[in-house]
């Protein structure tokens, strides 16, 4: 993607996000809004060291700055004032942004201090009680019904947004693909592996949108393995979780891989391959107006047809759903709203149902969303011991399982766009296979 065409698009980008404040401005009961970037947090109490600052998502849908200190106000009717402080410091300096086109469309003032409008409510969206202290807002930090208004304004993407999700695919395929191919060509540790991710993407790790998720074997079955093992990995298997960002905007995506070398790595290389078309299925299932909980309940269905077809899990697919046997082997929601954050803000504000602890996404699909599609199957040592000591271990090939859990598990990922008609699979348009043998 050319920061053209990006550009091209931020004008209309920011036309939507003034309409959008106007009225979660009206509603919340406010004049106005300054957004603060944030400042660095501690590492630990016990010595000098910051963590890299994770700007406030809210200012990086205006501009993709990573300085501590900068500062967005909107006021309705107004040009958007950035308050956007020199750095003085001989110690380090705020990576340069991306891009400088959001210059034309804001006032971009190189101030230490925002010059506040008198006589206005002011709501200050940011972590800092000090900052917000300083500047006379500690009241208005952070008021619910703003932040619940803003959240909602960011459950669909406007075509920028869009623009700049799609690129953060494109980068973090050039990393899947690196490890995929690292992964068949010989035994490399889950260390080196995460830092060929690195390289291939050209981030630093503090720039990755969540930690990468290397798990090669046994550690598939940790959901978010990230204590990278030195040695070279022997395994039969690879789940890489990863993702990249462009403009402060995240793709999240897994593939895995099976290089099997015996029966069983046989057995599970088929679970590879029935676990990527039954991805592709509930890809193909996704509807304006359906619950998402209830495409999440569907991978539940498919998910226990697909364990009584290999074996693993006796009687029909009915009672294995109906029994919660499922559950077991895939305790995780089938994904969540992206965009700013990994998981994005207001498609989660009903609690999904009580047997779904784990779902991030419970919102009535719509045109404009963006979210992610990742079933999984996963032979977890604990849930699996708990599954043991009900009525329904009965229904369980324990041998089968015991034979597949050095493989850890499967996880296969997209990222979509829900169209008006069908979805854009942002994923696999720079990386069409979710996961088969190398
Ligand atoms: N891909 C990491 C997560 O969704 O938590």
């Amino acid at each position: 993607m050319e920061l053209e065409a990006l550009e091209a698009l931020y004008a209309a980008h920011v036309a939507t996000l003034r309409d959008q404040m106007t009225r979660a401005l009206a509603e919340a009961g406010f004049d106005g809004l300054l957004i603060h970037s944030g400042t660095p947090k501690k590492r630990s109490a016990f010595d000098d060291q910051y963590f890299p600052l994770r700007p406030t998502p809210e200012l990086q849908r205006w501009a993709p700055l990573t300085d501590a200190d900068a500062f967005l106000l909107v006021i309705p009717g107004d040009k958007p004032v950035l308050t956007w402080p020199v750095n003085r410091s001989f110690w380090e300096r705020p990576a340069a942004p991306e891009a400088t086109f959001f210059e034309d469309h804001l006032d971009v003032r190189r101030e230490d201090t925002p010059a506040l409008p008198t006589g206005k409510r002011i709501a200050f969206v940011g972590e800092d009680d000090a900052t917000a202290a300083k500047l006379g807002l500690a009241d208005a930090r952070n008021p619910k019904a703003l932040l619940d208004a803003l959240d909602a304004t960011r459950t669909t993407k406007t075509a920028y947004e869009i623009a700049c999700l799609a690129e953060a695919n494109r980068r973090a395929a050039w990393g899947h693909e690196a490890l995929r191919r690292a992964f068949a060509s010989g035994d490399k540790s889950e260390l080196d592996l995460h830092l060929t991710y690195l390289g291939a993407t050209r981030q630093d790790d503090q720039e990755t949108p969540y930690k990468n998720i290397v798990a090669a074997g046994r550690n598939a079955a940790i959901l978010h393995h990230v204590s990278y093992g030195r040695d070279a990995a022997k395994a039969e298997s690879l789940l890489v979780d990863a993702g990249a960002t462009c403009m402060g905007y995240c793709s999240d995506i897994t593939r895995t891989w099976a290089r099997p070398r015996g029966a069983a790595g046989e057995t599970f290389t088929g679970l590879v391959v029935a676990m990527e078309a039954m991805q592709k299925r509930l890809v193909d299932a996704v509807r304006i107006g359906m619950p998402y909980e209830e495409l999440h309940d569907e991978s539940h269905r498919q998910l226990s047809s697909m364990l009584v077809d290999a074996g693993i899990a006796k009687g029909s697919a009915e009672e294995i759903d109906r029994r919660g046997v499922s559950r077991a082997f895939y305790p995780h929601g089938l994904g969540h709203s992206l965009g700013l954050q990994t998981h994005d803000v207001g498609c989660a504000v009903v609690t999904p149902r009580a047997d779904n602890p784990f779902l991030r996404n419970t919102s009535r699909i719509a045109e404009g969303q963006v979210f992610t599609i990742e079933p999984g199957l996963y032979f977890i040592d604990g849930l699996l011991a708990g599954l043991r000591r009900t009525p329904e271990a009965s229904l369980v090939d324990w041998n089968l399982v015991e034979a597949l859990a050095p493989f850890g598990g499967i996880r296969i990922e997209d990222d979509l766009v829900v169209l008006e008609r069908g979805v854009r699979n942002l994923t696999r348009e720079v990386l069409p296979v979710g996961g088969d043998r190398v």
